[in-house]
């Protein structure tokens, strides 16, 4: 079983995910909110590491993304850019740091590309954020779209919802391309329109909760590792639980402050 699967050590870039499309290479994306989970997940081979304002629900603990503010991206992003050598760092725009005018929307870009340290920047919505896209990325700002199940219009949907309607989808994915943007997050839909979507377009989708037949996957660190307890959606699989590894090793070590048995000679400074 190969346990580290870093390929190159040559940066992964914007144009490289264009063309890992072409050459039918699957992108891999995983979200990362602090420099040693950045710093692992680079070595390890990730391609792009996403500082998804997820970060609401499974770093500060509340029930959705909404409250999470540009200082808190800001923040994290920059955390998670000191620890990328070779991955590429995309930063979600936080709820309302976009949606008041396409001039708001470059404004906070920039301050995730110059504070954050961002390469490029995620915006949620389709149709209705094109103009916001267009604007950041004439400016030479990388965007990465995102549409289906956006988690910052949980309210208006009724909660996490999949996403159905086929022709609004469409029409969203093409006015995303049509703005510029790089790649296309499609979240909580069916596989099929997740794959039709995808042959529909020319720049990269990257999947969650979308089918197998996206340009490639993105899940959650705090998901893919069990770390922290939350509803785990039927998309997920996880490949280590960070939660019994962490409560086995807390146990123990209050078992062994408690019987005295740590610490040891090894951890004490001698006369
Ligand atoms: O905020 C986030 O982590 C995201 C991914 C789940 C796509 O947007």
């Amino acid at each position: 079983m190969s346990t580290y699967t870093m390929t190159s050590t040559k940066p992964f870039t914007v144009p490289d995910c264009i063309q890992a499309k072409v050459q039918s290479r699957k992108i891999v994306v995983v979200t990362a909110y602090d420099f040693p989970t950045a710093q692992m997940l680079d070595q390890a081979g990730v391609d792009i590491l996403l500082v998804g304002d997820s970060l609401g629900m499974v770093v500060q603990g509340h029930p959705h993304s909404l409250t999470v503010t540009l200082e808190d991206m800001i923040y994290h992003s920059s955390l998670v850019a000191r620890g990328a050598r070779r991955s590429l760092v995309v930063t979600d725009m936080p709820f309302m740091s976009y949606q008041i005018s396409p001039e708001q929307a470059l404004e906070n870009a920039g301050r995730l590309v110059q504070e954050g340290g961002a390469h490029a920047v995620k915006l949620e919505g389709g149709v209705r954020t094109a103009a916001a896209i267009e604007t950041v990325t004439q400016a030479h700002i990388p965007v990465m779209g995102h549409i289906g199940l956006t988690p910052q219009s949980i309210h208006q949907f009724g909660g996490f919802r999949v996403q159905r309607d086929e022709a609004q989808l469409l029409d969203d994915a093409q006015a995303v391309q049509e703005a510029g943007a790089f790649a296309l997050v499609l979240e909580g839909m069916p596989s099929a329109l997740g794959e039709k979507i995808t042959k529909s377009l020319s720049i990269p989708t990257i999947g969650i909760g979308a089918g197998a037949g996206c340009d490639g996957q993105v899940l959650v660190f705090h998901d893919l590792f069990q770390y922290g307890v939350g509803h785990r959606p039927k998309f997920v699989k996880s490949y280590a639980n960070l939660n019994q590894v962490i409560t086995e090793g807390t146990r123990h070590f209050i078992d062994e402050v408690r019987s005295g048995a740590f610490p040891g000679e090894a951890q004490q400074y001698s006369s």
